[in-house]
């Protein structure tokens, strides 16, 4: 008699996410906006997808992440959704659906968990947010923070340069970042601050705090996925590592298909019925 162990893939939840921090065992986290990305870097190991507004700028081409609508991230996440086995999906709620009341940001929430089956929501902002983040949470959904830069405010700050340098700033943030901790959500985004900053909130919080531009001494990384793999090429802050040079990849590829067909080398006999 055969015994066939099946090998279990163990999806990855916030309570996992809490014992990596406690184990010193960084968290790896990418964003994606469709089906065939998401399936390949699920299967690649990525311990959270972030399907990110800023979707916004890489699928939708807009100069910032204010236009993107809720139906929309729930259209991108669905598709993200339909591919993962093992990543914890966070979904960003966009720009103009929880800034209104607590009322708005629970009934976008729920609509993300239920229209795109996704398993978390990222909201930015700290004590401006804070009944908006404990009406979701009351519902059951888990909530991601996200201080720093906070690209839906781009008009406020008007620059993308590196935020809380200051110490008033710098006060602000760990304070928030404490607040959200107390209020349950189970971790943090940091965007773009001085590294020593970061690095002073990751030992402060319990929940795992993980940095875009915001230093090593946090408990994971995020990046946007077509930055990191060299798909865009004008976007170059000194944070950003690029793992692939997609962006060439792909033309060679296209340059090469366009002067098959033009000189009817493509198809050949072996690939026509
Ligand atoms: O929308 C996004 O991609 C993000 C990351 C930059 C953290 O919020």
């Amino acid at each position: 008699m055969s015994i066939h162990k099946k090998t279990e893939l163990k999806k990855v939840t916030t309570h996992q996410l809490q014992e990596m921090k406690k184990r010193g065992e960084k968290i790896a986290m990418l964003t994606a906006y469709d089906y065939s990305m998401a399936k390949i870097i699920d299967a690649a190991g990525i311990d959270i997808i972030l399907v990110g507004d800023s979707a916004s700028n890489v699928m939708a081409g807009n100069d910032t992440t204010l236009p993107i609508t809720l139906d929309q991230m729930i259209y991108h996440a669905s598709s993200v959704v339909k591919a993962v086995k093992r990543s914890l999906v966070v979904v960003d709620i966009p720009f103009g659906y929880y800034q209104g009341s607590s009322g708005e940001a629970l009934r976008s929430s729920i609509r993300i968990m239920k229209e795109s089956g996704g398993h978390a929501v990222k909201i930015e902002g700290g004590s401006e947010v804070k009944d908006s983040v404990l009406r979701i949470l009351s519902a059951g959904v888990p909530v991601m923070g996200h201080l720093g830069l906070t690209p839906q405010s781009i008009y406020k700050f008007g620059t993308y340069s590196v935020r809380a340098k200051e110490e008033t700033e710098a006060n602000k943030l760990i304070e928030d970042a404490l607040l959200l901790q107390e209020c349950g959500c189970f971790g943090l985004v940091l965007e773009k601050i001085p590294a020593e900053l970061a690095k002073k909130v990751a030992s402060q919080l319990d929940i795992p705090v993980i940095g875009i531009g915001a230093g090593p001494d946090v408990d994971g990384q995020v990046l946007v996925m077509q930055d990191m793999l060299g798909i865009t090429t004008e976007f170059k802050p000194r944070f950003l590592r690029r793992y692939a040079d997609l962006n060439s990849v792909i033309t060679k590829a296209v340059n090469q298909y366009v002067s098959d067909v033009k000189a009817n080398e493509f198809p050949n006999q072996d690939e026509k019925y």
